[in-house]
């Protein structure tokens, strides 16, 4: 190559450089334009969703204000019963005095169930009461009262079946029925169970999710139906103990109406279940069975 050539050609080169970087540099400018203008219209439509929801979440909140206002209109107050909240552990009780647990299973049954409930409120006392769901509906305005006086309302299953004898598939459901059931008149669910027939089994400990409740005093009241007999049977009540009864016979209910004002005087506490396990520290737990509260 001549020397000339050589300068042409540096020439040339320069040329085409530049022509290079001129289209090079419109290239790059052109995406930066299209990224900002597809930005600009990302941003745009996005503001407008927001708006849109805005106004989606008032309309919503209209619409709630509405039903409230219609629900419960200007001026009437609810009814005085509904507002009842049950205080499930009473403070005042004295965790240094003995304590017992009067449970009763099978009902609920007006003319039995309510003289209990009568004698406990009288005496200041408490009790528990395994309630069976198909009596539940029948007998509502009974176990309300019993709820609203601050005893105890446990379940006995809906059936009264007996859960060793199901598949879990069945237990669950059991369960279910009488949750339902329950928490339809009370208000909330049942946390403690009493198993039908005292029958338990490693189904049911895998199953069932609230805490299983036995007894170590029983009066088999169901047995002799007789006042006298019951009442021989709760002679050595100790504290801590949970003893089994029937809110079914009227003699079970006679029996009661002797028993409690009898046990205060000998400066029992009469607890729910669940006062027994809280001021005793016992922490009970779903699945596992208990027989006192020692
Ligand atoms: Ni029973």
């Amino acid at each position: 190559m001549s020397k000339g050539n050589k300068g042409k050609d540096r020439r040339e080169q320069g040329d085409s450089r530049s022509i290079w970087i001129m289209i090079s540099a419109a290239v790059v400018l052109g995406i930066v334009i299209i990224a900002m203008a597809v930005q600009l219209v990302r941003l745009n439509r996005q503001g407008e969703r927001n708006k849109s929801q805005i106004k989606t979440e008032a309309s919503v909140d209209q619409k709630k204000k509405n039903t409230k206002e219609t629900e419960n209109p200007a001026g009437t107050e609810e009814p005085e019963e509904e507002k009842i909240r049950v205080e499930h552990i009473r403070k005042d009780l004295d965790p240094e005095k003995p304590m017992v647990a009067l449970t009763f299973d099978d009902g609920p049954y007006d003319r039995v169930t309510n003289r209990i409930v009568k004698v406990l409120a009288k005496h200041d006392s408490r009790a528990t009461f395994f309630v069976v769901g198909n009596r539940v509906e029948r007998y509502a305005d009974t176990m309300k009262n019993a709820y609203n006086k601050g005893n105890q309302i446990a379940t006995h299953t809906f059936d009264h079946g007996d859960l060793s004898k199901m598949k879990k598939k069945q237990i669950r459901r059991e369960l279910k029925r009488a949750f339902r059931v329950m928490k339809k008149i009370n208000g909330e669910n049942p946390t403690m169970l009493r198993p039908p027939y005292g029958n338990v089994n490693d189904k049911m400990r895998q199953t069932i999710r609230i805490p299983m409740i036995y007894w170590n005093v029983d009066t088999e009241d169901w047995a002799s139906r007789n006042k006298d007999k019951i009442l021989s049977r709760c002679k050595s009540i100790k504290d801590g103990d949970i003893v089994l009864m029937h809110d079914l016979y009227p003699s079970t209910a006679a029996a009661v109406e002797k028993l409690v004002p009898k046990l205060r005087k000998k400066g029992f506490q009469l607890v729910t279940v669940e006062e027994l396990f809280y001021y005793k520290g016992i922490d009970a737990k779903g699945g596992k069975v208990y027989f006192n509260g020692r």
